[in-house]
């Protein structure tokens, strides 16, 4: 039996990530689309890493419940994390939410049974969630601390139309719920941390870069006191940090990876883009 590291949702953000934190663990890489976990599996197996995959889709509870079966049959599992995700320019609200804010609680509840003392985990939220005003106490509780098959029935979700603040929504109820979680896999010996990463150049943005939209998005990142886009290797970097030995005082967290856009969306040149994002 091997220490176990789950990946979920394989593009190049959580591709890093493993990397980082999966040599000579039994790496488990879950994809809803299988094809995209075994092109990973080749591409990690051939750099000597050792790997299983398994088709997820993560707003089926019982898919989760499979991943976990397939995972603890190699060993502990000693790190998930979970880079998978719809953006809101590629599904509609409802998939959005199942996915995006349902999913993710359902996986942090279910690791959070079996994950083995000293380990570790990480959720990708987004800096989207930061571009949400402040929520009110009563709301951030109920996102945080709600049965996860209550979340969806909550009248301010229920009431989303919009695939935008269903991704906000989502990105933050992500970064409440591992502030929820942190107190239950505390428990247990084990830290879960979020990271909120703005633009990071993968092969989807890096359409956008080059698409219709490109003039908005190249605005956007000007506007950024970084005046670039990141790499999904400086998202790994972090995420290594705070899943080694160096990071098990951080628990229940959430880092913003973002280059600055965030601050310059509330308080600098990007202010512009709070009538439209
Ligand atoms: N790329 C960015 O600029 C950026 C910025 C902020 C946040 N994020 C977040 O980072 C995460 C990873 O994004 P990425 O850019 O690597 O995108 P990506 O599309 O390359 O990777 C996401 C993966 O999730 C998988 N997936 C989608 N729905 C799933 C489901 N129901 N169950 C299991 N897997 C599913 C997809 O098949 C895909 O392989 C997402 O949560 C995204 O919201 C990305």
């Amino acid at each position: 039996m091997k220490d176990v590291a789950v990946l979920v949702g394989t593009g190049s953000i959580g591709q890093a990530i493993i990397r980082r934190v999966g040599a000579g663990k039994h790496i488990v890489l879950g994809d809803l689309k299988i094809d995209a976990a075994n092109a990973a599996a080749k591409i990690l197996e051939d750099a000597g890493f050792e790997t299983s995959t398994v088709a997820v889709d993560i707003s089926s509870r019982e898919s989760i419940l499979n991943l976990v079966e397939h995972a603890k049959s190699f060993g502990a599992v000693k790190n998930v994390i979970n880079a998978a995700g719809v953006s809101p320019s590629q599904a509609p609200v409802s998939a959005i939410l199942k996915v995006d804010l349902y999913g993710t609680a359902v996986l942090l509840e279910e690791f959070g049974k079996v994950i083995a003392d000293g380990g570790s985990g990480v959720i990708i939220s987004s800096q989207s969630g930061h571009r949400l005003g402040a929520l009110t106490e009563e709301q951030n509780f109920q996102l945080a601390t709600s049965p996860t098959e209550k979340l969806l029935e909550l009248d301010f979700i229920k009431s989303i139309t919009d695939t935008l603040k269903a991704y906000q929504y989502s990105k933050r109820c992500n970064v409440l719920r591992v502030a929820y979680e942190a107190t239950r896999w505390g428990k247990r010996g084990a830290t879960i941390n979020s990271i909120s990463p703005g633009i990071i150049i993968t092969p989807l943005a890096n359409d956008e870069l080059h698409g219709p939209r490109k003039d908005g998005y190249l605005k956007m990142i000007d506007g950024s006191p970084a005046k670039r886009a990141g790499t999904p290797d400086e998202v790994g970097d972090l995420a290594e940090f705070l899943m080694s030995s160096r990071g098990k005082f951080i628990s229940g967290a959430d880092f913003l990876i973002d280059g600055g856009t965030t601050a310059s969306y509330w308080y600098g040149d990007l202010q512009y883009l709070k009538k439209t994002h």
